[in-house]
């Protein structure tokens, strides 16, 4: 059973990622996950915190001389700013002056603050929105960089790019090639279509004069992908719902789709379904669309999987909306903490960590084994039984 937990505060000392259940075997470096921290970082949009951190891992168990053990992956990603909040978030009782607490008692509406602050009886929202913070993502992109690195070995990619920004968007149902998706990899927002990224940008610029946030939508590709992960038998075992659930578990994603899952509601079965072939040569099913994103029957079918992630408008604005003090029960404007206007960029690097995830999960379920060498063999049967089928 391959599984994960975060531990951190957005302004404490570090965030910690155990991974668990990964086979030995794996070549895995310190470096393979601060790529992946780096891409996370980047992205048109971003607040100040972003040019204050620059995530570095550190691994501190579950791998020797490059390679994991098969024991837990424990990962540790430092907050540089923890240098300015050793006071605010100490962990020991300190005495300090009141405005050192940095305490938040006019809640953000559309953050953690208030719905958090009243389930844990807490007079101040920081205690809440510390954890609550997508800070935590830091410690998803690193336990996903190595889930990456595993699904690579079998020769499994997982990618994303950014699809819509405010009005801003590629045309409805354009599905975006493979190589675009990778030719897009460092572009300001990940975007395929340049002119798009362009209007996204502007819609930043705007929105970050109307000291506002703007949501909008990536897509998380996974090709390479064998028939067969997940399962049909169980609500728990489908793969389009571990998928949901996983992404949908990401800070401010509200909605996803697999395939062209939205769309689907309006149209006739003969528009949407993917018809199917078979190519004599590779001995191969294929389809000539793919509106089912890779999975039916909560089973990956052999094409690439996609799913689309729907992203709100981040909910701490400098133009900030109407709150109530947690104290006083006094009418304010909501709290101001250094916020993004969009994170766009940034949030498809976590979903590609999710969905990495998940699929490393399904893939070790399928073929499951304690080293590599056992899993490859594994695999490598599978694929020559599809190819006899
Ligand atoms: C990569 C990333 C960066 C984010 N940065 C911010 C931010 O700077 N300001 C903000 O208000 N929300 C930000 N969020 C969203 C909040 O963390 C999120 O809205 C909040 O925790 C409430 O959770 P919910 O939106 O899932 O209900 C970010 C989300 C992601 C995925």
């Amino acid at each position: 059973m391959l599984r994960f937990l975060t531990a951190g505060e957005s302004h404490g000392p570090a965030l910690v990622g155990i991974l668990d259940g990964m086979p030995a075997g794996l070549p895995l470096l310190a470096s393979d996950i601060d790529f992946e921290l780096k891409r996370r970082q980047h992205g048109y949009g971003r607040g100040g915190r972003m040019k204050i951190e620059q995530d570095r891992v550190e691994i501190l168990s579950g791998v020797r001389h490059g390679r994991t053990l098969g024991s837990p992956i424990a990962l540790r990603i430092a907050n540089r700013d923890w240098a300015n909040w050793q006071k605010a978030m100490a962990i020991e009782p300190i005495e300090i002056a009141e405005q050192e607490r940095k305490r938040v008692t006019r809640p953000r509406p559309g953050h953690a603050d208030l719905a958090g602050a009243l389930k844990h009886d807490a007079d101040d929202a920081r205690d809440i929105l510390e954890r609550a913070s997508a800070r935590e993502t830091t410690a998803r992109v690193a336990v996903g960089a190595v889930c990456k690195k595993f699904l690579r070995e079998f020769d499994v990619h997982v990618a994303s790019h950014t699809v819509a920004l405010g009005s801003a968007g590629l045309p409805a149902g354009a599905e975006v090639a493979w190589d675009r998706i990778l030719a897009a990899e460092g572009s300001p927002l990940r975007c395929a279509d340049k002119a798009t990224e362009q209007s996204m940008i502007e819609e930043i610029d705007r929105a970050m004069q109307a000291r506002d946030s703007v949501g909008g939508s990536f897509q998380v590709v996974a090709r390479g992908v064998p028939a067969g992960l997940g399962s049909h038998r169980h609500w728990d075992l489908r793969l389009n719902a571990r998928l949901a659930a996983a992404l949908c578990s990401i800070q401010s994603i509200k909605a996803i789709a697999v395939g062209d899952g939205f769309e689907a509601a309006g149209k006739m079965g003969s528009e949407f379904h993917d018809e199917i072939h078979y190519d004599k040569e590779t001995r191969r099913f294929y389809r000539t669309s793919n509106h089912a994103g890779g999975i039916e029957g909560g089973i990956s079918n052999g094409e690439e999987i996609r799913v689309r992630v729907y992203v709100k408008p981040l909910s701490t604005l400098p133009k900030a909306l109407h709150s109530v003090d947690l104290k006083s029960k006094e009418e304010f404007q909501a709290q101001v903490e250094r916020t993004d206007v969009s994170a766009i960029a940034a949030a498809g690097v976590v979903g590609e960590a999710m969905a990495a995830f998940v699929l490393a999960e399904a893939f070790l379920e399928k073929f499951g084994g304690d080293s590599i060498k056992e899993i490859t063999r594994n695999f490598l049967g599978y694929i020559e039984q599809l190819r006899n089928y």
